[in-house]
C-alpha cells in the first residue's frame, strides 16, 4: 500500500509568520518520514505583499484553491502599512468564516520547566479552550454613518444563532466527555441580555444530552480572574468568539508566552480543510530578527497531524517540543538566547 499522502496549503503570511512556518514545516516533514506518510506542500504567498501588489490579500479563486487541500497551515497576518481590519478579514478571518470552521480549538498547557508568570505547576495549567469561530461578536454586521461629522456613529452587532451555539456546545460537551473533566461555559448574560441569554439557554438544553458530564456557567470577567488565581479549576472551556479570543491570550500568558500557543480551526465531520495556526499575530516588533518562538507554529502542526489521522506522529512532535523546553532551550520571549532556527533544531533533534 502506498504511504498516506496529505496535501497541505501553507500560507506563511506576514511578519514572523514565514519564520515560524519554516520551522514547523521542517519538523512536520521529519515526522512524516519517520512515521511513514508524505506531505505535499503548496506554498501560497498571500498576505500584505499580495495586497500591496494586487489590492487584495488573496486571489479571488483562493478559496477554491484551499478547498482542494486536506488542511491549511497558516502563519500570521498583519503589517503596519496595511489597515489591520483589511488584512485580518482579507485572510485569516475570511478563511475561517468562508470555510465555516466553527471550532477554534486552543490548548492551554504549561510545559514542564517553562516559567509561568503565576505560581503554577504544569498540572495546574491544562485547559482546552473551545472558541466559537464563525459568529458572535465577529459577525461583521453593522455600519458607519455620518462619516467625519460630529454625529459620526458606528454600530457593531453581535449575531448569535441557536444552530451556531448548539454545534459549538455539542463539540465542547463531547470533548469534556472524552477528557473526563469539567466543562465551563463562558457567559455574560447578566449584562448582555439577548445573545448571551440565548447562549445560556442553548448550552443548558445541550447539557441534558450529556447527563454524566459536570458543567458550569461562569461570567467572563470571573473566568479571567479565576484563570489567573486558580487555573487548575478549569479543564474544557467554551465561549463566544470575542471572549475566546481574549481569554486564550490570557491563557497564552499562563503558558509563559504567546509564542507557545497553538490552535486548530475545524469543521468537524466535514471534508472542509482545517486551518492550523499559532495564536500569535505577525509580531512586527521582532519580525526579521530570527528570534520568534516557533513552538506555537510547531505545536499547531502537531494538531494538524492529529486531525489528519496521524496521532503517533502528533504525539512525537509534542513530546519533542516538551523535551526541548524541559532541557532549557528557549527563545528570548522565554528569557533564553535561542534563535527561531536553533529552537527548531532542538525540536528536530528530539523527535523520535
Ligand atoms: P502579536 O501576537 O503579533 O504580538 C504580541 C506580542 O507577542 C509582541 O510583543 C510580539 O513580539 C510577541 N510575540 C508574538 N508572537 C511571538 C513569537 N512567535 N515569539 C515571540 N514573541 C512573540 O500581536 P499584535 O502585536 O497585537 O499584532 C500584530 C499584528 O498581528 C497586527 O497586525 C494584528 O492584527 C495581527 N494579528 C494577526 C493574527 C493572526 O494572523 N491570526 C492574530 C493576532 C494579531
Ligand atoms: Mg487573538
Amino acid at each position: 500500500m502506498p504511504p498516506d499522502r496529505y496535501r497541505i496549503a501553507a500560507i506563511p503570511g506576514d511578519g514572523v509568520g514565514p519564520e515560524v512556518i519554516a520551522e514547523g514545516r521542517r519538523v512536520l516533514d521529519r515526522a512524516a518520514s519517520s512515521y511513514g506518510f508524505e506531505i505535499e506542500w503548496t506554498e501560497l504567498p498571500w498576505g500584505s505583499e499580495h495586497y500591496r501588489r494586487h489590492g487584495v490579500m488573496m486571489p479571488s479563486d483562493g478559496m477554491e484553491m484551499v478547498r482542494s487541500h486536506d488542511a491549511i497551515y497558516f502563519g500570521a497576518v498583519g503589517s503596519p502599512d496595511v489597515p489591520d481590519h483589511v488584512a485580518v478579514w482579507g485572510l485569516v478571518l475570511g478563511l475561517r468564516r468562508e470555510l465555516d470552521l466553527y471550532v477554534n480549538l486552543r490548548p492551554i498547557k504549561l510545559f514542564p520547566g517553562v516559567p509561568s508568570p503565576i505560581k503554577a505547576a504544569p498540572e495546574d495549567v491544562d485547559i482546552v479552550f473551545v472558541r466559537e469561530n464563525t459568529e458572535g461578536e465577529y459577525s461583521r454586521l453593522g455600519g458607519r454613518f455620518r462619516a467625519g461629522l460630529t454625529g459620526e456613529t458606528a454600530v457593531e452587532n453581535s449575531l448569535f444563532t441557536r444552530v451556531g451555539i448548539e454545534r459549538i456546545a455539542r463539540y465542547a460537551f463531547d470533548l469534556a466527555k472524552a477528557r473526563g473533566g469539567l466543562l465551563t461555559s463562558v457567559t455574560k448574560s447578566n449584562a448582555l441580555t439577548h445573545g448571551m441569554v440565548l447562549w445560556d439557554e442553548v448550552v443548558e438544553s445541550v447539557a441534558t444530552d450529556y447527563p454524566g458530564i459536570r458543567w458550569e456557567r461562569m461570567l467572563v470577567d470571573a473566568c479571567a480572574y479565576r484563570m489567573v488565581k486558580e487555573p487548575g479549576h478549569f479543564d474544557v472551556m467554551v465561549g463566544s468568539n470575542l471572549f475566546g479570543d481574549i481569554l486564550t491570550d490570557l491563557g497564552a500568558a499562563l503558558q509563559g508566552s504567546l509564542g507557545l500557543a497553538a490552535s486548530a480551526n475545524l469543521h468537524p465531520g466535514s471534508a472542509l480543510p482545517g486551518l492550523f495556526e499559532p495564536v500569535h499575530g505577525s509580531a512586527p516588533d521582532i519580525a526579521g530578527k530570527g528570534i520568534a518562538n516557533p513552538i506555537g507554529a510547531i505545536w499547531s502542526g502537531a494538531l494538524m497531524l492529529r486531525h489528519l489521522g496521524e496521532p503517533h506522529a502528533a504525539d512525537a512532535v509534542v513530546n519533542a517540543v516538551e523535551a526541548a523546553l524541559a532541557d532549557g532551550v528557549r527563545t528570548p520571549d522565554l528569557g533564553g538566547g535561542a534563535t527561531t532556527a536553533s529552537m527548531g533544531d532542538a525540536v528536530l533533534s528530539r523527535l523520535i
